[in-house]
């Protein structure tokens, strides 16, 4: 069976390099399944909120040089930010991927970081011993080693040394955190890794001075001392649902971890609230696509209309008393859903290399992708419908 399914997944991806089985495969987007929920919970102090306002009321920057966007935050605490992020940020929909509808962005990490981009998640593999960046299997979307992702944005923090950055890794087959370690430390990427302290989140420009830039969240994975930087994601981390087939689904419950009975539970055992605002178009009980049609609406800043990044981010800060620290959108340049950070974090964006609050109009950046990225060829859908009797 799982041979068949292999071969036929393989025969998909070859036919069309469209083929695509549900976009969190078995696992779901931060490895559901893999992370037993038997998976030991060590909440942070409650003195987090405490500490992270004691620290970030501390002599606010004179400073005209940014940290994350804004020099404004730069006395500002992690914890206390909204970091953008890409969801399944290494899956392009671009010309590299003969426009793969399996691709959940259009630009790949670099330019998400020059365009203010803070957290960056992916899904990997493994793939003969290397830990793949693949979207669901290798044979639909493979988009190269974990080391070579991580040697690019290694190279973005060098050159950029006043930012702090984000990675979630969904770890879908369960490899070992010494195998993380070393494709971290061949990288070079380790030496920027945070490691907590236990006693609440730093400032943002405190882990800048200290070169501690890089945080890493791993679902899941067995902690080591030896690589302390690789966090268990949901010892500091809880979700809401990320499987929203409706743009009316949203919401702001508590969905993972298993072992918190509720957001305010979660907020007060000192974990941070990720939201998860993407939206998928369901073509099958266990085939689903990003809804990309509908992208222009998901990703915009408004507060008042159904189903907008905006007004989700809105309803969860009231909700919670508390911003959603982190957000994962499809399709980032789209709103641009970075606008919806900078509402949350108060700030007026500076520093960005790239600023594409001058680029949101949606047929402009269609042409200059030189494709209609909205729609499924013919022998895409075909595969789908085929992959769908396969997967089902
Ligand atoms: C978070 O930051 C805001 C803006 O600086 C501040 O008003 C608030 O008190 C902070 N909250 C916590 C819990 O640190
Ligand atoms: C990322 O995309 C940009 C723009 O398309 C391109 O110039 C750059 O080479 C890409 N970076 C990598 C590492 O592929
Ligand atoms: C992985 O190993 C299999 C079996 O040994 C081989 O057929 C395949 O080509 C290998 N794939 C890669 C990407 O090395
Ligand atoms: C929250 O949204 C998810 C996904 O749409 C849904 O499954 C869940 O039932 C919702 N929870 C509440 C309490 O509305
Ligand atoms: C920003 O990046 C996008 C995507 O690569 C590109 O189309 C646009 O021209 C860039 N803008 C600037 C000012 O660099």
């Amino acid at each position: 069976m799982i041979l068949s399914l292999r071969k036929h997944v393989g025969i998909l991806a070859a036919l069309a390099s469209t083929a695509y089985s549900s976009p969190q495969g078995p696992q779901g987007p931060q490895g559901t399944s893999v992370l037993s929920t038997s998976t030991t919970v060590t909440p942070l102090s409650t003195a987090q909120a405490a500490s992270a306002s004691s620290t970030s009321t501390s002599a606010a920057s004179t400073s005209t040089v940014a940290c994350n966007n804004s020099p404004d935050l730069c006395s500002r605490s992690y914890s206390n930010i909204t970091h953008m992020g890409a969801h399944d940020s290494s899956f392009l929909r671009d010309a590299s991927t003969q426009n793969s509808i399996a691709g959940n962005q259009y630009y790949n990490a670099t330019v998400a970081l020059d365009a203010g981009i803070r957290l960056l998640q992916v899904q990997v593999h493994d793939l003969n011993g290397t830990i793949e960046l693949c979207h669901t299997y290798c044979s639909l979307l493979d988009a190269g080693s974990l080391q070579d992702w991580l040697v690019e944005i290694k190279y973005w923090m060098d050159t950029n040394p006043n930012d702090v950055v984000t990675l979630l890794i969904v770890n879908s087959d369960g490899k070992d955190v010494g195998e993380f370690g070393s494709v971290f430390e061949a990288s070079g990427i380790s030496e920027y890794g945070y490691t907590p302290s236990g006693s609440g989140w730093p400032t943002l420009q405190s882990m800048i001075n200290a070169k501690t830039r890089l945080v890493t969240f791993i679902a899941s994975i067995s902690t080591s001392s030896t690589y302390s930087y690789l966090l268990s994601e949901f010892d500091y981390v809880f979700e809401t649902a990320y499987e929203v087939t409706s743009l009316s689904g949203f919401n702001c419950t508590l969905d993972r971890p298993s072992t918190q009975s509720s957001a305010a539970s979660a907020l007060s055992a000192g974990l941070l609230p990720l939201m998860n605002h993407f939206a998928y178009n369901s073509l099958s009980s266990s085939i689903m696509i990003p809804d990309v049609d509908n992208i222009a609406t998901t990703n915009s800043p408004s507060t008042s209309t159904t189903g907008a990044l905006g007004l989700h981010a809105e309803t969860c800060r009231s909700e919670w008393g508390y911003v959603p620290t982190f957000v994962l959108v499809d399709f980032f340049d789209q709103g641009p859903s970075i606008k919806t950070a900078d509402v949350m974090n108060g700030i007026t964006a500076t520093g960005r290399k790239n600023d594409t609050e001058s680029d949101t109009d949606t047929t402009t950046n269609e042409a200059k992708r030189g494709h209609g990225a909205t729609g499924m060829g013919p022998v895409a859908l075909v595969a789908f419908f085929v992959a769908a009797l396969f997967l089902a």
